[in-house]
């Protein structure tokens, strides 16, 4: 069997054999967006460290959690912490828990993330619903051996993140009185921010918020016939789109502002999702 495989199928084990409920989604919580994991309902988690072949992830505002039991009475498997491909980790390793999902037998994901802002409308603090995204900067995490347990070779890409959950979040933000915003995403590789002339470039070709992760994930889910849900929180402008230098501190702490609302809308989102 393909070593890929092997490696999914033993973290995959261990999970089932170590969680008492069927999950029916799963959620990637980004930078600073972890608390929506303490909302979760008799909860049984799982250090990272202890799964076999998931990594660890190195980032600041990301635990690094598993986290599964119930949210708005719906059954979910949470990660809080993300790997991310500026940590050294190869594509396959950043998307494995996507696969270790599919395996799980979970259909449905939600990716969130923090987002600098390109649109003129995705001001700091925006809640962002992602329609679709740009990933010439993202090497392929579906490159060499296809695994066709999964999907085919060539993935059709039209619809990665689902319109029908999209609909949802509008319908969530309405009931809630929040603003959300939309657009689309752009992967870089970071870990620095882009420059300005890059954020111009990204612009130029439909970019309306760019940021370091999801896109992968995304790919990856797709490629599994999962259906994502993705949602953006702004926690500043672009390079170059204002005077302030970027920060990492700025950005967790702009999340954290908005910790409550990101919550409320996902908490929502996930009460009235496709039974
Ligand atoms: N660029 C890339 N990643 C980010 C940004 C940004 O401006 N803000 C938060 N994550």
């Amino acid at each position: 069997m393909n070593e890929e495989m092997i490696k999914i199928n033993e973290a995959a084990s261990y999970i089932r054999a170590h969680i008492t409920i069927q999950p029916e989604i799963a959620i990637i919580l980004g930078s600073g967006l972890g608390p929506l994991g303490d909302e979760i309902e008799n909860p049984t988690i799982i250090d990272y460290k202890d799964i076999p072949h998931f990594p660890v992830s190195t980032v600041v505002g990301h635990a690094g959690k598993l986290i599964a039991g119930t949210l708005s009475g719906r059954p979910v498997l949470a990660m809080q912490g993300r790997f991310h491909y500026y940590e050294g980790h190869e594509m396959n390793v950043v998307t494995r828990p996507v696969r270790v999902f599919a395996k799980l037998g979970i259909h449905y994901l939600i990716v969130t993330n923090a987002a600098g802002g390109i649109k003129e409308d995705l001001n700091p603090g925006t809640i962002a619903l992602i329609t679709d995204h740009l990933s010439y900067m993202c090497p392929s995490p579906l490159r060499g051996e296809n695994l066709d347990e999964f999907g085919p070779r060539f993935k059709d890409m039209t619809e990665v993140y689902s319109q029908a959950l999209g609909k949802i979040a509008k319908e969530a933000a309405q009931e809630l009185n929040i603003s959300l915003g939309e657009g689309v995403y752009a992967y870089f590789r970071g870990p620095q921010y882009e420059s300005p002339a890059e954020i111009r470039g990204i612009r130029a070709v439909g970019a309306d918020m760019v940021g370091m992760s999801t896109v992968p994930e995304a790919i990856v889910a797709r490629h599994c016939d999962m259906e994502t849900l993705g949602l953006s929180l702004i926690t500043n402008k672009a390079a170059g789109l204002s005077k302030e230098e970027l920060s990492h501190t700025e950005v967790t702490a702009i999340a954290k502002q908005q910790e409550t609302n990101m919550v409320a809308l996902a908490k929502r989102i996930i009460a009235k999702w496709p039974k």
